[in-house]
């Protein structure tokens, strides 16, 4: 056989985060989490299933992957191979047009790109739910970057079970994430890592006992369109997120000084009448959510601060999508 595809997926920040698993392998995580597809940035990924190659082919921003990181997609394509009865090797090509391995959910799109890539070229058809089944299995937050606007993980109780769902189209309220980069450099510690050690930390369990309440608050919230209330909520969640981070077993600790100054400051800013709050991922870059008729404001206040290296805003996006090889994204490949 000789069949190519190729996809784009878009990252996803988290407002209740994804932050440990009931099963590692499967990637079961432990609670539901909400997310927002980000518009704007995008994962590239071209698939080719060649009979006449010797083994998987992995090239990731222009580099020939090696080690774990290539070990993670031929895994993948495994997957994808034993779904299709497949035995042909596949040549990978992958770029992304955002910074790698800061915080901004490189994985998820990733994943994204490289499921929906590789099940068309290995012509597959399978349902949105199936595609982020199969995502999860590649990296968690991808089965949430499979769809657009804002979407929930439900955490099922098996491979079956655990997908994500749409919760509100991106047109329903036009937030942005308006992302404050206060560092590019490549994490010490990965989240497959990350939620191995959630369960060393003390406050693992209380997170989880009140994550409950703080998805139905974030669920209505978002159904009303109220943003007092998503702040809270969002906010709270990532410093339950980063404080079990920061209480595990070797601690990690992704903040910097400069995250916590923008925090403090974002919180200020609220607390004078904007409509702004902070969340954070693995990483120390700070992403602030405002309604969009506020993000030049934020963007403007955010360039002025020290520490900041660059700020970009990213609305609400679509979802993980084939391309023509006519799609000028393509070129990032
Ligand atoms: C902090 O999905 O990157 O961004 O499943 O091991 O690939 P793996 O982990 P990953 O974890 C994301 C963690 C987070 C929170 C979130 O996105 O919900």
């Amino acid at each position: 056989m000789d069949s190519t595809a190729v996809a784009a997926a878009h990252p996803n920040i988290a407002l209740i985060k994804y932050w440990g698993n009931r099963d590692d392998s499967l990637r079961l995580p432990q609670n539901n989490s909400i997310s927002m597809t980000l518009a704007g940035l995008h994962t590239v990924t071209r698939v080719r299933f060649h009979d006449g190659l010797p083994s998987d082919a992995i090239v990731l921003h222009g580099r020939p992957a090696t080690g774990e990181a290539r070990q993670r997609v031929v895994r993948h394509l495994d997957l994808v191979r034993q779904l299709a009865g497949l035995s042909a090797r596949a040549e990978v090509l992958s770029a992304n047009d955002f910074p790698t391995g800061a915080g901004l959910a490189s994985s998820a799109s990733a994943f994204a790109a490289l499921t929906v890539a590789a099940t068309h070229a290995a012509g597959l058809h399978l349902s949105t739910a199936d595609l982020s089944r199969l995502a999860r299995r590649g990296s968690g937050s991808a089965c949430r970057s499979i769809l657009g606007g804002i979407v929930e993980w439900t955490a099922g109780l098996d491979d079956q079970t655990s997908y994500a769902v749409p919760l509100a189209p991106a047109e329903h309220w036009p937030v942005v994430d308006v992302v404050a980069v206060v560092s590019t450099a490549e994490k010490d510690v990965g989240s497959s890592e990350g939620h191995r050690l959630a369960a060393s930390s003390p406050l693992q369990a209380a997170r989880l006992r009140g994550v409950e309440a703080r998805l139905a608050a974030c669920r209505a919230a978002i159904h009303q369109r109220d943003f007092p209330a998503l702040a809270t909520v969002v906010e709270q969640d990532s410093d339950l997120m980063h404080a079990v981070m920061e209480t595990s077993t070797p601690p990690l600790r992704y903040r910097l000084p400069s995250s916590l100054a923008l925090m403090s400051a974002v919180q200020g800013w609220r607390a004078a009448g904007w409509a702004v709050c902070y969340t954070l991922d693995a990483g120390p870059n700070v992403h602030c959510l405002c309604p969009a008729a506020q993000a030049p404001a934020v963007e403007q206040r955010l360039m002025s601060m020290a520490g900041v290296l660059r700020v970009f805003s990213a609305a609400i996006g679509a979802e993980a999508r084939t391309l023509a090889e006519s799609d000028p994204l393509t070129g990032l490949l």
